[in-house]
């Protein structure tokens, strides 16, 4: 059990890759506190992570809130007696479009729950990790912060700035023993999100574009994600702060 009896709270962990963080980390012994927007959903990861034997828990919290994501931490806290990880992991993007035809709302949207989000979680958190001698947060962000392409602009902005921000905040924090890393998915077709980053229905000719340009031929999986989480969660990374590993089979070579 590479996490064993480890406090972790995964945001946006409800459906998509953050479900596959959540399971995976439990799996290997982690508690969970799985965090979504959506009660209902955060509550059905939850109760077959337990029913399969793992310890999770369910906490509806809008990661775009302060009240809201102080609440979260506070309740993850109380549960587990502690709090060993954050995974900043709930995300949003406008559309696949052109850049002047993304609205301002959509625009204000996007930097909530992507930038925003990475804001609150560190007020909220570190001041816990320093109370505990530590502390560890990976961030979610994105091949498209480091190799953007049209339609997502607004989007791969985004992952800029949180790419941005964890390498300046594990410089930061380092000195309180908190490492912050980023992992950088490429396309998945099987999450919530993908219509939108493809620009509708997944056809054959928007698939056959997106998969040529991954040298080692396939789309990343909730898996591949979580077990780049995995590593950077457990004791394996005791050394590793300020990177971004990409999950993406090439793809930003
Ligand atoms: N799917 C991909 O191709 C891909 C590629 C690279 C990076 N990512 C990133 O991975 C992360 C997960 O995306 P996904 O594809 O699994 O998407 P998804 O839509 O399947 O899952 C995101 C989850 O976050 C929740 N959520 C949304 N807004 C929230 C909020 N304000 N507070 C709390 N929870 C909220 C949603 O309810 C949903 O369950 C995002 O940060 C996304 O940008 C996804």
């Amino acid at each position: 059990m590479r996490v064993s009896g480890k406090s972790i709270l995964v945001t946006g962990a409800g459906g998509g890759i953050g479900e596959g963080i959540a399971r995976r980390l439990a799996a290997e012994g982690a508690r969970v506190m799985v965090n979504d927007i959506d009660g209902a959903k955060a509550l059905h990861v939850t109760t077959e992570i337990n029913a399969g034997g793992g310890m999770a828990s369910a906490f509806a919290a809008d990661v775009t809130q302060s009240k809201e994501v102080k609440a979260l931490v506070a309740e993850t806290v109380k549960l587990h007696g502690r709090l060993d990880v954050v995974i900043n992991n709930a995300g949003w993007t406008h559309r696949n479009r052109p850049a002047l035809e993304v609205s301002e709302a959509d625009f204000d949207k996007v930097y909530a729950i992507n930038v925003k989000s990475i804001y609150l979680a560190t007020i909220h958190a570190t001041p816990v990790f320093r109370s505990q001698g530590g502390g560890s947060f990976i961030n979610i962000a994105s091949t498209a912060g480091l190799r953007p392409r049209p339609g997502l602009t607004w989007y791969n902005g985004s992952k800029g700035a949180v790419i941005t921000t964890s390498k300046s905040l594990a410089a930061e924090l380092g000195p309180d023993n908190i490492r912050v890393n980023c992992i950088n998915p490429v396309f998945n077709p099987d999450t919530g999100l993908s219509a939108e980053f493809a620009g509708g229905p997944l056809n054959d000719e928007r698939r056959a574009k997106f998969l040529a340009s991954i040298p080692l031929g396939r789309f990343s999986t909730a898996l591949d994600v979580a077990n780049a989480a995995l590593y950077l969660a457990s004791d394996e990374a005791a050394f590793i702060s300020g990177v971004c590993i990409e999950v993406d089979g090439a793809r930003c070579v």
